[in-house]
């Protein structure tokens, strides 16, 4: 066995170990991606291979708290139900001694190639002096990856304005028979930008540019870029850390969000409009996209938050991935909807039409700690309204929904929701006479999605077992013209 299996092996053993004491805590997700045990941050690798969808992770198996990163690994058939494979990727080589970082995955010849950042910390200086560079792996079966002999495949930064240290995350696509990687990077002088590349091969590249540049508010780095084309433009996500809050934006520590504009193969450079934040909620971070075998942009976030509380540390798990979500395209902004296919988890529905709220109310039925509702309200004459979630009358538990029509926010609160940071998220959406609402709750999260995917907002919350109320609330008359409710079933093996 080479080096790279025998921590391979090393770091299942350990999470073998923890995997059933895990499974069986009350905050771990039912149907939502998360580590068997220990820590998990960015979703790597999302990718169609052999007809499965496989997605990678970054993961430290030794401990709920960040560390040397590793590759996890899961498998579906249809983004709904996953399986736990074998870690993909350990720290092995010298190159890559302190982590596999953050990477994608692409087909070529059959085979399934990773394309990750390999760390090296220098002189225990975490922040500086760091060695950063580009590595591939490869995979006849989708399961077992071998580091190739040439790596490290990019193994200087190019010269120009561009930060040595900070180098990293490769999303890796193809066009017109060229393979393109992006890459996170800064400047000098701390402004967060992307470097494209170009290879004939996936093993010999060459640097085209500084494809896209922050200016203002935008960051002093840019992690986890993904560019990749949508009805004719081309959208560029990416992860900004250190934009500044600005009313109701960014109070996240990072931030993830995107720009639309057009890509120049030949020059590199990407000229773009407006950054828009891709979730409002709390914990959404590193998202990454793929399209499918249906030709769907489909796409997956770190639910959680770098720095942020993870109550689930003190029992051996932290981190989890979003639902799988279809970006499209509609008057030039992103609208990401959950994956129909989560339809197959559906229980036996409840359903309401045509009923009115005033004041504070229950509906028979609609309850619950792992369940979809999906609504439409007409907002008529209320200036504020909403639905608590996860709520309990005895601890005052609850997660808060607010729409506030004079101002047109939507406020999401959860202060009391339990264990776990607090806080208020807020954004604006349209409430011309309706909304439509499709939340997703799960034993620790909540998804919301508003009008259709014009807004989203995640957030992961720690209530107790019990906590499973939910209440509509209005100040002036609101009418549900219909509400469906399923319990969810579990979908992670
Ligand atoms: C983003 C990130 C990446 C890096 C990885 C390390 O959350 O900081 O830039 O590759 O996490 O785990």
């Amino acid at each position: 066995m080479d080096k790279h299996q025998q921590q391979i092996e090393k770091a299942n053993q350990e999470v073998n170990k923890l995997k059933e004491q895990v499974k069986s805590h009350e905050w771990n997700l039912q149907y939502h991606v998360m580590p068997q045990a220990n820590w998990m941050n960015d979703p790597n690798g999302f990718s169609f291979f052999m007809g499965e969808y496989h997605l990678f992770y970054q993961h430290h198996p030794y401990d709920p708290k960040w560390g040397p990163m590793h590759w996890g690994h899961v498998k579906s058939k249809d983004l709904v139900h996953w399986e736990h494979l074998p870690i993909a990727l350990a720290p092995s080589e010298d190159y890559d001694k302190d982590g596999c970082f953050s990477g994608s995955a692409i087909e070529k010849d059959g085979k399934l190639y990773l394309m990750y950042t390999g760390n090296v910390w220098i002189e225990g200086k975490l922040d500086e002096d760091l060695k950063q560079v580009q590595a591939i792996a490869v995979s006849d079966d989708g399961i077992h990856f071998e580091k190739i002999k040439e790596n490290p495949v990019i193994s200087e930064v190019p010269e120009g304005d561009i930060n040595i240290f900070h180098f990293r995350d490769p999303k890796v696509w193809k066009h017109e028979g060229a393979y393109y990687c992006v890459l996170g990077s800064k400047t000098k002088s701390n402004t967060g930008q992307v470097l494209l590349y170009r290879s004939s091969n996936l093993i010999d590249w060459e640097f085209v540019s500084v494809m896209a540049k922050g200016e203002g508010n935008f960051g002093f780095m840019w992690e986890c870029p993904d560019l990749f084309e949508l009805e004719g433009k081309e959208v560029l996500v990416m992860s900004p850390q250190g934009v500044k809050p600005e009313g109701n934006d960014y109070h996240n520590l990072h931030q993830a969000g995107y720009v639309i504009g057009q890509l120049n193969y030949q020059t590199g450079i990407f000229q773009y409009g407006p950054y828009y934040t891709l979730d409002h909620g709390f914990d959404f971070y590193a998202p990454q996209t793929m399209v499918d075998d249906k030709g769907r942009r489909i796409l997956i976030g770190w639910m959680d938050m770098w720095e942020s509380d993870m109550p689930t540390q003190e029992f051996g798990y932290s981190g989890a991935m979003t639902i799988p979500r279809i970006v499209s395209l509609r008057n030039d902004r992103l609208y990401t909807l959950p994956v129909p296919e989560l339809e197959d988890l559906r229980e036996e529905e409840t359903y309401y039409s045509d009923v009115l709220i005033e004041g504070e109310t229950s509906l028979k039925g609609v309850h619950g700690d792992c369940l979809e509702l999906k609504m439409k309200i007409d907002v008529k004459d209320a200036t504020t309204f909403g639905l608590k979630v996860r709520q309990d009358a005895v601890t005052k538990q609850e997660t808060v929904l607010t729409f506030d029509k004079r101002d047109g926010l939507v406020i999401l609160d959860r202060t009391k929701a339990g264990k776990g940071p607090g806080g208020v998220r807020k954004t604006t959406v349209s409430m011309v006479k309706t909304i439509t609402l499709q939340i997703f709750i799960d034993k620790s999260s909540v998804e919301i999605f508003i009008n259709e995917g014009e807004k989203v907002m995640s957030a992961r919350v720690f209530p107790t077992k019990e906590a499973q109320g939910i209440t509509f609330f209005a100040d002036h008359s609101v009418e549900i013209k219909s509400l469906s409710k399923w319990s969810l079933k579990k979908a992670i093996k």
